[in-house]
């Protein structure tokens, strides 16, 4: 890691982790809910059994009540950076530089956003950097195609779509439990909706899906944020996917999920820190592990 972006993350550790801290009930709660399902009881399981080789006891008594998150992402990660240039070059390895042309692609994508109706509060949107580095990460992969898990107002959809329009190829399947969304994104002919049906299982659909579809070239997800939710689709996701595509979460602060994935997968992430949250992203080895 850059000695700017380390001293960055030591930075706001000591903020993030007081804050991490307290809501330690809301998170824990998978593990005391009497209600299990077998995809519940599984996912325990694999994380603990996951931790048991590495981790003295009381670190995965610490760590279920309260993991300090940035520190764990700090020890697993290959580069924790601020800027979604050198994110994108740490795991394409060559430098990419969108900057003019995301710009001026953002201008359309404002103009587009201000016609339509908002649903969702500004906050449940990528940051600025992630969404940078969706549009870098479609322009120079080039996904015929790319699965997105969580739309909301669609500004992660938009950018997706706009990297596809400026490849001239590629489609992008967003999958929500809501109908309402994608703002301006409805009627892209690059672009279709899954809507989830809350009678099935969440993972068992995506899997469904995926075996529609194919693997995605890349998944991109930004949904629900608990544990479970996050590693259910992460695991249906990652176990579809082939060598040499990208995978990427948004929110990978939020639960232990993304940090539990690539530590069963044996693999390094990058992870783009911004304002409010951060952003995981993986190139898929070639060796696969899980
Ligand atoms: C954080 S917002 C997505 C923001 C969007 N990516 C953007 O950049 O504007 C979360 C979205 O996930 C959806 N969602 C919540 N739980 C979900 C689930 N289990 N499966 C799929 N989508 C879900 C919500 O309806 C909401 O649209």
């Amino acid at each position: 890691m850059k000695a700017e972006s380390r001293s960055a993350s030591r930075h706001q550790e000591g903020r993030a982790l007081s804050v991490r801290y307290g809501d330690w009930r809301s998170r824990s709660l998978i593990y005391i809910s009497p209600v299990w399902s077998r995809e519940q009881l599984k996912i325990l399981m694999s994380r603990l059994l996951q931790r048991w080789p590495v981790s003295h006891v009381s670190t995965r008594v610490a760590h279920l009540v309260g993991p300090s998150m940035l520190h764990e992402l700090y020890l697993r990660s290959a580069l924790i950076t601020l800027s979604p240039m050198e994110a994108a070059q740490a795991v394409l390895g060559e430098s990419v530089n969108y900057a003019e042309e995301y710009a001026q692609a953002q201008v359309l994508l404002a103009l587009q956003a201000s016609g339509a109706h908002r649903r969702y509060p500004d906050y449940s949107e990528v940051e600025d950097g992630t969404a940078f580095l969706l549009y870098s990460l479609v322009r120079h992969a080039k996904p015929s195609l790319t699965i997105e898990v969580g739309v909301a107002d669609g500004r992660s959809t938009q950018v997706i779509l706009s990297a596809l329009d400026a490849n001239e190829g590629g489609r992008l399947i967003s999958v929500d439990i809501s109908d309402e969304v994608g703002g301006s994104a409805a009627g892209h002919p690059r672009w279709s909706l899954r809507v989830r049906s809350p009678g099935r299982s969440a993972s068992r659909q995506l899997q469904d899906l995926l075996e529609e579809v194919g693997p995605p070239d890349l998944f991109f997800h930004d949904a629900a944020h608990s544990y479970y939710d996050q590693y259910a689709d992460y695991l249906a996701a990652w176990q579809h996917m082939q060598p040499g595509s990208l995978f990427m979460s948004d929110d990978v602060d939020q639960s232990c999920a993304f940090i539990d994935l690539v530590t069963s997968c044996r693999v390094k992430p990058v992870i783009l820190t911004e304002r409010r949250k951060a952003a995981g992203l993986v190139l898929l080895p070639h060796e696969r592990e899980a």
